[in-house]
């Protein structure tokens, strides 16, 4: 097992009522000012907005709003929230939303600390010491981001979108009521639960050999989504389906469903260019096209790895070929996120041939040349990549 350093500082509150105790968790930690970051009308019209705000009240808390992120979050936004906390003497920063909003109040938080433009932080990768402790009322299961030392933000006017890791930017608080979830559409769900099995599918493929301990918590993972994906579309006010989906995508990106391993990450990078590309792209249906293709351009790497994977998360017997076992693998996995109703070729994301070049110079600004790990890529293999998802 390689080594690893590992903090995990979130304090959970879990299950039905979750975001009733928003004001006195913030209080007991002594937040007086808080900015509260939502997206769009999702948060407003389920009225989880007026009741944050009379937790919030009754706390003694005083808030300010700031709403409209968009899914793939805008830096343009996560400025003007900068703004609104240096002006204000803000002390916490408040996401209700999923992915999208808990990255640009981590952005924000960091930006409200520095002198420099926040985007600065994005284009070096620097460390970032200080950083507005962040709370997280969660409303969709898939990026992780409430317990994640990771953002995600693009730039319209640079035409890129990429991360920002920072130990000190995990979420402090994260309030997760599943029933908040009951109102996803159906395609929102499938995106979250394709996003969350990605998340796994990028620390279980690397150049590393078995860690068991971490290996297989990442394979229950994985069969537990599997399990509880076709409950949550066929019932999708089945709370506890919501609920096992909601605590595995946490545990899927905290860090714990990797330590000990290299992680890959390649087909993140790969994804992030198409919703770059075209911000209406959602994450998780990007994913869902380019891993399966991922997959099939690297498999010869460690096609037992595949094998391992399709046996033990698919149960398909081994069939004497480990080769024909590693690409049964790969058709369940395209088949799995097919099931959900996710697109399986790019030409369903309205993204074509002529486009792939254009991704090239911001893929290697963003992930940098090798990149991945159970196979090193380089440009051509992105391209070859990119063209199999067609
Ligand atoms: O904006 P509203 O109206 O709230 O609607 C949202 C949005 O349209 C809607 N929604 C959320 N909760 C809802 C709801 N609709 C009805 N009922 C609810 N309870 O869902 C849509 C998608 O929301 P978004 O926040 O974009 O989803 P997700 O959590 O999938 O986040 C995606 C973003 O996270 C990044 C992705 O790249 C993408 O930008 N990621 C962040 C990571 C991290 N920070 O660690 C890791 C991931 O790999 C990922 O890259
Ligand atoms: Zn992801």
């Amino acid at each position: 097992m390689e080594n690893f350093d590992f903090a995990s500082p979130t304090e959970f509150v879990f299950g039905r009522g979750a975001e009733e105790r928003v004001g006195a968790k913030l209080a007991e930690r002594g937040a007086r000012r808080v900015l509260v970051h939502f997206g769009g009308e999702s948060a407003r019209r389920s009225g989880l907005l007026d009741r944050v705000a009379a937790s919030l009240d009754a706390a003694g808390i005083e808030h300010l709003e700031l709403g409209g992120v968009r899914p793939n979050p805008e830096v343009g936004l996560v400025r003007e929230g900068v703004r609104l906390c240096k002006e204000g003497a803000v002390d916490w920063v408040l996401a209700v939303g999923g992915g999208s909003v808990v990255d640009s109040a981590k952005a924000i938080a960091n930006g409200a600390c520095i002198a420099e433009d926040v985007w600065e932080l994005f284009e070096t990768k620097r460390p970032n010491p200080d950083v507005l402790p962040i709370a997280v009322v969660l409303t969709i299961p898939a990026a992780g981001s409430e317990a994640s030392k990771n953002t995600v933000v693009s730039n319209d006017e640079l035409g890129r979108k990429t991360g920002y890791a920072n130990e000190r930017q995990r979420p402090q608080l994260a309030f997760m009521n599943p029933e908040l979830t009951f109102t996803l559409p159906p395609f929102q769900t499938a995106a979250g639960i394709t996003d969350m099995f990605c998340h796994l599918l990028e620390c279980f493929f690397d150049d590393y050999g078995p860690v068991p301990v971490t290996d297989n918590l990442n394979l229950s993972l994985m069969r537990t989504i599997r399990a509880e994906a076709p409950r949550v579309l066929a019932d999708p006010e089945c709370y506890d389906a919501r609920a096992n989906l909601m605590w595995a995508g946490m545990l899927c990106h905290q860090g714990i469903a990797g330590v000990g391993r290299h992680e890959d990450w390649a087909t993140h990078g790969l994804e992030h260019e198409l919703s770059a590309l075209d911000p209406s792209i959602t994450h998780g249906a990007g994913l869902a096209v380019m891993f399966p293709a991922w997959m099939e351009h690297v498999h010869g790497e460690n096609p037992g790895r595949f094998a391992q994977y399709g046996r033990e998360v698919f149960g398909l017997a081994a069939s004497g070929s480990v080769e024909a076992d590693a690409w049964s693998a790969i058709d369940e996995t395209r088949a799995f996120f097919a099931s959900l109703g996710m697109p399986t070729t790019l030409g369903e994301l309205g993204v074509a041939e002529e486009d792939i070049e254009g991704m090239m110079p911001t893929l290697r600004a963003n992930k940098g040349v090798p990149f991945g790990s159970f196979k090193k890529l380089d440009l051509d293999d992105a391209r070859a990549i990119y063209r199999r998802a067609l």
